[in-house]
């Protein structure tokens, strides 16, 4: 890869930094009057769009998929033996006025950084999307039956701050069931707003833990070794320090890849090692295979995959448009999804890799599917540029000319993750405990009668 395309893939903007080195996009400071002419002029031109989509929506010749079928049943459910085959992420966003599955006001444990309607979004289209496979129906996130399955176990997010937004949106799926709101709190006091490389939330009724560990590359960075002439090294054939605190975990979700990219590492002197040697001419993509080698070989050796669920979420893409995450890129006038699917797949190099490395360390499919899970979540995500943060956080000076197009507000995108994740999630749990007891099963996704406005247990 050239220099030039591995910039091209740098398109995320993080707020939660773990190097120390300040960002390099930082505008220069602009007369204050041109300032406020132009967010002046960029707030009545969004206005205007924002009037102009209802008028949009009138006049589409054919009825829209989403009001057609947002409330069809398909004949078969993901949870039930019929639905094994079912690939849960071939479908499609629908309108569904069941949506959201909590507000952000019952979701008293998180942050307000990514709680867009808070910071001022006028839409709520974003939040009213249900994604629909084609062949099944998934269950109904239910957050008590989730908490229950959950019970004396460990629901570990381990990634980047998309992992961390993931885990937030789960905090918030979960936390809005439970009554007595004392009784879900961060285990150490510490409060979410302030960046943790650690943080975990105890449901103390059901004495679990939802826990997230920042580390979005999963094996170590650290001082190169001595005589080295770079700053920092990644060290490809180590997992993350932090992983003795996660192996155990009953529930792990893994993801990786934004963070290996040009502008993220050998641009600030951030090097490749292996063993004792620092591999000067190695190549972002060659590293990152090697990384995820590292990370299949510890889950064959470290992991008790009998007691582990492990989970891939794949590559999360972001959406910038007129300009790229560091030239002004923006997503604030998005207001809708993409409804038809991509006429190509989305294909990152980073899940080709990924597959890649799978399929040479752990050939037997079979014992593949035993050993992980992979939420390919890439495809669906990529037609929700309206999802994004946009100028509506308080993580970072947003501002019209410095946008968040890579993370995601809630509730919204990442919960319908989370759907995918609690489906997954259930049907294992089905398949490891056959129904010895008449425990009863997860209700799955029943269409209302009425058009849907009636709420569901
Ligand atoms: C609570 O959960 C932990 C695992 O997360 C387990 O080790 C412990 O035994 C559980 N406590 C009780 C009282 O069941
Ligand atoms: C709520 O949870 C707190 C902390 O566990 C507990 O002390 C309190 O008794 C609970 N309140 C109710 C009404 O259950
Ligand atoms: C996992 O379960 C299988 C089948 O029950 C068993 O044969 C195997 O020994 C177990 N592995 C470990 C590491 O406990
Ligand atoms: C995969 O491994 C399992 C268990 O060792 C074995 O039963 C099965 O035949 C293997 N499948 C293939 C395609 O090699
Ligand atoms: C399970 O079935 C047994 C016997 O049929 C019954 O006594 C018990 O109450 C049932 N338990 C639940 C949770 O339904």
């Amino acid at each position: 890869m050239t220099k030039s395309e591995e910039q091209e893939e740098e398109t995320i903007q993080f707020f939660d930094s773990g190097t120390k080195s300040k960002p390099l996009y930082r505008l220069h400071g602009r007369p204050v009057g041109v300032l406020a002419i132009f967010v002046v002029i960029a707030s009545v031109i969004l206005c205007f769009f924002y009037l102009d989509y209802r008028e949009v929506i009138g006049t589409v010749n054919r009825v829209p998929n989403w009001l057609q079928f947002g409330n069809e049943r398909k004949s078969v459910d993901f949870l039930t033996e019929e639905g094994n085959g079912c690939d849960i992420f071939d479908g499609e966003w629908v309108w569904d006025e069941e949506y959201p599955l909590y507000l952000a006001k019952d979701c008293t444990v998180s942050e307000p950084g990514f709680m867009c309607r808070e910071n001022g979004r006028p839409d709520v289209f974003f939040t009213k999307w249900r994604w629909q496979p084609k062949d099944c129906n998934l269950p109904r996130f239910d957050g008590k039956l989730m908490l229950e399955k959950l019970r004396n176990k460990r629901l570990v997010f381990v990634g980047d701050s998309l992992g961390r937004n993931q885990w937030e949106s789960m905090l918030c799926l979960l936390s809005s069931v439970v009554a007595n709101t004392s009784s879900v709190y961060e285990v150490n006091g510490n409060p979410i707003t302030k960046h943790k490389g650690y943080l975990a939330f105890k449901f103390e009724d059901y004495n679990c833990t939802v826990e997230y560990y920042r580390s979005p590359y999963l094996v170590p960075m650290g001082r190169p070794p001595p005589g080295a002439k770079v700053r920092l090294t990644l060290k490809l054939d180590l997992m993350d320090w932090s992983s003795t605190h996660w192996r155990n975990a009953d529930v792990l979700v893994l993801n990786s890849g934004h963070w290996w990219n040009y502008g993220k590492t050998i641009q600030q002197g951030i090097y490749f090692q292996v063993g004792q040697e620092v591999k000067i001419e190695m190549g972002i993509k060659e590293a990152y295979r090697k990384s995820m080698e590292t990370v299949m070989h510890w889950i064959m050796n470290e992991v008790d995959t009998n007691k582990t669920q492990i989970f891939f979420r794949t590559y999360e893409p972001a959406h910038f448009m007129q300009g790229k995450w560091n030239t002004g890129g923006t997503c604030q006038k998005e207001t809708l999804p993409e409804l038809e699917a991509p006429r190509e797949p989305v294909h990152p190099w980073t899940q080709v890799q990924f597959e890649s490395v799978a399929n040479e360390i752990l050939p037997n499919r079979t014992i593949q599917d035993r050993v992980f899970h992979v939420l390919k979540i890439t495809d669906m995500t990529a037609r929700r540029k309206d999802g994004h943060l946009s100028i509506y956080s308080t993580h970072r000076a947003s501002s019209l000319r410095n946008q968040d197009c890579s993370h995601w507000c809630l509730p919204g995108v990442p919960d319908s993750w989370n759907e995918l994740l609690y489906a997954m999630f259930l049907k294992l749990e089905a398949k490891r405990r056959p129904p010895a007891s008449n425990v009863s099963s997860s209700p799955s996704y029943q269409a209302p009668m009425n058009g849907g406005r009636e709420k569901i247990d």
